[in-house]
């Protein structure tokens, strides 16, 4: 008799190597104050490498990508090199780390990109809508701007914006990148129907919003294989002021699309409709990270039995994972004591809140 699959086994990812199904989710820190990665982030990844796949921070693939004040790029030969220095100290502790390749589209300000030395940029976007509610920028939180529509030539040089910062991702020594195509950024923003009001190839019906994900998707996998993309997804979550009138055939129609390609993984945030989780696990062949819907972190490690049932093959965990560097140590320590994190300290500043999270053996040593 096969004995079950359990969150501590081992998973192939198509050309990566998990070693185990606990994802650590992609949380954006704000600690790469001129783009650039720093040593602290090589530590902070390097303490988190217990996890069976790493998926960074939001990683902008162009000046116009970033959103937010001191979040990475992976656009310059800079960028690229500064990367290493986390990419090799994961390695090190034998751990996985893919690059979330995320453009904030109209989720973003001008006092940003200015701050980040490109000058003050419109932040773009499918149409002209303005996303209601505010925005960090480095002077606080402001109003959203109306962002500047992509021209159809401005669209191909995004997708490839994507493809190069993919194949920077593989040469700084990432084992691969997640293309984020969930909350309510720019790929997201073109799936929305209030976002994207265009009339052309780009909007209109699913299949047209749904393209610019599916011709990033593709670009990236032509630049690095699909056996080392993945993708994340969020039907229907809101996030960004999103609203997606027609969810369930939007995301049913872009699955079975996209589950030609062959990626590594689909990494959902099933939040914004966990009732669609079943049908896209169905729907989709290969493995499925699911970021499962759930408000209160304790009760997280309820998560491990999705892969026990065979809901998921891999469950992704982001605030957890902030306040214990060892949480998978901990997890397989059925019942061991889990920190909550200091959310004030979730952006920007130093070490502290960051690196300073003990591991179960150094609290217990102390
Ligand atoms: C501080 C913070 C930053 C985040 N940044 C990102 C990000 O850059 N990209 C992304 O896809 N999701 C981001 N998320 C969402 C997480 O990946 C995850 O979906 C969310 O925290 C829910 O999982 P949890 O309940 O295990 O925390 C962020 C979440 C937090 C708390």
């Amino acid at each position: 008799m096969s004995e079950q699959t359990t969150a501590f086994d081992p998973i192939t990812l198509g050309s990566m190597t998990a070693r185990n199904r606990i994802a650590m989710a992609p949380m954006t820190r704000s600690r790469a104050y001129d783009t650039l990665a720093t040593a602290d982030m090589a530590t902070y990844y390097a303490q988190r490498a217990g996890a069976g796949l790493i998926v960074t921070e939001g990683i902008q693939p162009s000046m116009i990508g970033q959103g937010y004040p001191a979040t990475p790029g992976l656009h310059g030969a800079d960028q690229r090199r500064a990367w290493r220095q986390v990419t090799d100290a994961v390695h090190a502790e034998g751990g996985t780390i893919v690059a979330q390749l995320m453009h904030t589209g109209r989720i973003g300000h001008p006092s940003t990109t200015e701050a980040a030395g490109h000058g003050p940029l419109t932040p773009v976007g499918p149409s002209p809508v303005r996303a209601a509610g505010q925005v960090f920028t480095p002077t606080g939180l402001r109003d959203h701007v109306v962002p500047r529509a992509l021209t159809e030539d401005e669209i191909a040089a995004t997708v490839t914006d994507f493809a190069d910062a993919a194949r920077n991702a593989v040469a700084a020594g990432f084992d691969g990148v997640e293309v984020h195509g969930a909350n309510g950024y720019l790929l997201h923003q073109f799936l929305s129907t209030n976002a994207n009001l265009r009339t052309d190839a780009w909007g209109g019906g699913p299949r047209n919003r749904s393209r610019l994900t599916v011709e990033v998707v593709r670009a990236v996998t032509e630049a690095i294989g699909a056996d080392r993309t993945g993708l994340r997804l969020s039907p229907n979550n809101g996030l960004g002021d999103t609203a997606e009138e027609d969810h369930p055939t939007t995301y049913r129609g872009l699955v079975s699309e996209l589950d030609t390609f062959g990626l590594a993984y689909l990494h959902l945030v099933e939040a914004g409709d966990p009732a669609l989780t079943p049908e896209i696990r169905a729907a989709w062949s290969g493995a499925l990270l699911l970021n499962p819907a759930g408000a209160d972190p304790l009760e997280h490690p309820r998560r491990l039995a999705l892969i026990d049932d065979g809901t998921a093959d891999v469950v992704s965990f982001g605030r957890l994972f902030i306040s214990n560097p060892d949480l998978v140590t901990r997890l397989a320590a059925d019942g061991a004591p889990l920190a909550l994190p200091d959310l004030s300290k979730a952006y920007g500043g130093d070490h502290t809140g960051y690196l300073d999270y003990p591991t179960l053996v150094s609290t217990r040593s102390a």
